[in-house]
């Protein structure tokens, strides 16, 4: 009894001292923010795109539900509980069992191997609203001459890379409540309007149907064991899973915040605007009668083409590289924010110093990225990918699932089932308990584990 008031008053100092959101609806809006991205706008897309359509959609669906949202919640509520950076949260959440904090530290390498191809593509996506706004002044083209020299350049795109890492780590050197949270919170529903502009457009488009078929009509004979592996990176990836971000972003979350309610709108909110993108990306596709199978460069070299194809095409191309750099930011900002919540609690470094030496990590990777998309690393192979493949590999189809295998072991397993409990039911006022707690449970527990490990060894071949 004793200690559990020494663990909630010391709980309570350092709430107190450490910055975090001020209100339930700017965690909202945090968390929503670090799921919405490229991963909605550029990866879902040419990844539904390459694996088939429907079937690979319906698989995503399914693990965001069935195994994305438990581990939400469970990441959370570690660091709710724990109110620590994600190193520290899984190094003591669990006594006398110090190396759980590897699941931290695994994160730590993801978050860097994923900006070094993440800060690439936002580098693009800046790049293409002056491209796009150019073009329409000077009455030029974006074509799939435009996307190969930038993304094959050497200056250009590096220029792009270090400019979007300067605003987000700027972003972050501010702080928790004045820096993520207030950003996210103007740029959700601009984004938004905005997305749904576009599906207008597109949907409206002769012929159009036939995207929206390919988006939803499920055709299981293109399903492989690979491409459910990727279905479930994808969703981890997408709700920013087993890396620690949402532990970090859960240990900023006020008490007031019901944890298992706010993960589902956040994944409910996440899925519809994969689905808005889809839906203004794949219409387009097939009205004008070109491949979904674009690959990466679907979003970049299809979407301009399109644009020129239809009434005030222009002013749509510029929509809608704003609307995916608006995505990119909130998404760059909690996975900067991994490695500084620990580098300012352990190192006691100051927030500024913390922000600008992860950036400088994470450009010294992307720079190895960026150059592998031409000439001058494009021959380095290793495992069969260059750099840019080889970090989104290994982030997406390995470390995320796996960090997401040992997040669902540790809660499940570990942890006292009243002290979940406990966490979940905070934010609902005496006496009022939510009925949904045990269910939650036996995703954690049981359902979700067994999912991820038999995916995992699927997805590699071995069942
Ligand atoms: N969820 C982000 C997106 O979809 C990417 C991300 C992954 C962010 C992991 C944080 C952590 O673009």
């Amino acid at each position: 009894m004793r200690t559990e008031h020494t663990q909630q008053t010391r709980g309570v100092e350092q709430a107190r001292t450490r910055d975090g959101f001020a209100s339930a609806i700017g965690a909202f809006a945090a968390t929503l923010g670090s799921a919405v991205g490229l991963g909605n706008i550029w990866k879902f897309p040419y990844l539904t795109g390459s694996n088939g359509g429907g079937a690979f959609v319906l698989v995503y669906l399914g693990s965001v539900f069935v195994v994305g949202l438990p581990i939400l919640v469970a990441e959370h509520l570690i660091g709710r509980k724990t109110r620590l950076n994600a190193i520290h949260a899984y190094g003591s959440i669990v006594p006398k069992a110090k190396y759980w904090s590897l699941i931290g530290w695994a994160g730590f390498l993801s978050a860097i191997f994923i900006m070094a191809f993440y800060t690439d593509v936002s580098g693009w996506v800046f790049a293409y609203i002056f491209k796009a706004i150019a073009a329409a002044f000077t009455g030029g083209v974006l074509n799939a001459g435009t996307f190969g020299s930038l993304a094959g350049g050497t200056w250009e795109p590096l220029l792009w890379q270090f400019l979007v890492l300067c605003l987000t780590t700027s972003i972050i050197a501010s702080g928790v409540s004045r820096g993520i949270e207030r950003v996210t919170k103007t740029l959700m529903p601009i984004l938004l309007v905005l997305l749904i502009l576009c599906d207008i457009r597109a949907l409206t488009l002769p012929g159009a149907f036939a995207g929206v078929t390919y988006l939803f009509r499920p055709d299981f004979s293109k399903l492989t064991g690979s491409a459910i592996l990727t279905a479930l990176g994808l969703s981890f990836f997408k709700l920013s899973l087993g890396m620690g971000t949402m532990t970090t972003y859960g240990s900023y979350m006020p008490d007031s915040t019901r944890i298992v309610p706010n993960a589902t709108r956040v994944a409910l909110a996440d899925t519809v605007v994969s689905l808005l993108a889809g839906l203004a990306i794949f219409p387009a596709v097939f009205a004008f009668g070109e491949s979904p199978a674009g690959g990466p460069g679907l979003l970049f070299n299809i979407m301009p083409l399109i644009f020129s194809k239809m009434p005030f095409g222009s002013v749509f191309t510029i929509i809608f590289f704003i609307l995916s750099a608006i995505a990119t930011m909130g998404a760059m900002l909690s996975l900067v924010e991994v490695p500084v919540s620990w580098m300012v609690e352990k190192g006691k470094m100051k927030r500024p110093t913390a922000a600008y030496l992860t950036g400088a990590m994470m450009f010294a990777l992307g720079i190895l990225a960026t150059l592998s998309q031409g000439p001058t690393l494009g021959n380095v192979k290793i495992l069969g990918k260059n750099f840019f493949d080889l970090f989104d590999f290994l982030s997406s189809n390995v470390l995320l699932p796996i960090g997401g295998l040992a997040i669902a072991i540790l809660t499940g397993w570990l942890l006292k089932k009243q002290d979940i409990v406990r966490e979940l039911e905070k934010g609902y006022g005496e006496g009022k308990k939510p009925g949904y707690i045990q269910l939650v449970y036996v995703f954690i527990k049981y359902i979700s584990p067994v999912v991820i490990f038999v995916i995992i060894l699927n997805g590699f071949g071995i069942v």
